[in-house]
């Protein structure tokens, strides 16, 4: 099976950065390979609203998301981590989001099977914010990750939603996260 970690934070060795990186060593326990994809690092455009994928269901704009799509087809596994920013997810995470309404269009106007094989992927939400817990907290972001996972035909199979984490590296003083996040890690894909 292969996994793809979508990393949204502009932050290196951030809140989010850390606990996705238990997971992964988790999931990477039972020897399946995770590729983390860390968008900061990709040079890639908003959607700019073209239409041309509506007609051919390809992405017209021709920069590094075109090497992304066909990895999001075969994953089994997508995991999409983020810090809330003005309770939503970073605008990294939401530009790459925006690009996948090709996979929107192909689905839902040329009526294309997003995956070869027919098999829903696992998807699955890491999010850090600095406010305390609230409902609406991490309401926003949720929504707007569903929305993706059910664009690119991957089930909602679970999230951790972290909160009270402001400064860069907080999450290492809540040690119980970062376990929470390799136990998870190792029965995720199995
Ligand atoms: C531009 C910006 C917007 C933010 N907005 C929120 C917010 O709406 N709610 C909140 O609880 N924290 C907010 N934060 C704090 C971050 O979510 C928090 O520090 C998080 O742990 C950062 O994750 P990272 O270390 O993985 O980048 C914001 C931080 C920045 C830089």
């Amino acid at each position: 099976m292969k996994v793809i970690a979508v990393f949204g934070s502009p932050r290196s060795g951030g809140n989010s950065d850390i606990i996705l990186d238990h997971l992964i060593k988790g999931i990477e326990a039972n020897g399946i390979c995770v590729e983390k994809i860390i968008l900061r690092n990709l040079s890639f455009s908003p959607c700019i609203s073209c239409g041309r994928c509506m007609q051919t269901g390809i992405c017209a704009v021709n920069d590094d998301m075109q090497k992304i799509y066909p990895r999001i087809v075969e994953a089994g596994g997508i995991i999409v981590a983020s810090p809330i920013y003005f309770m939503g997810v970073s605008a990294q995470l939401k530009a790459f989001i925006d690009r996948f309404q090709v996979f929107w269009s192909r689905k839902y106007i040329l009526h294309f099977p997003v995956r070869k094989d027919g098999v829903a992927a696992k998807g699955f939400f890491i999010a850090t914010a600095a406010r305390h817990e609230s409902e609406e907290l991490f309401a926003g972001a949720i929504k707007t990750v569903k929305s993706f996972f059910h664009v690119i035909d991957a089930e909602y199979a679970g999230d951790m939603l972290c909160s009270e984490l402001e400064e860069k590296g907080a999450v290492y003083k809540k040690q119980a996260i970062l376990k929470q996040a390799f136990d998870t890690g190792k029965t995720l894909f199995i």
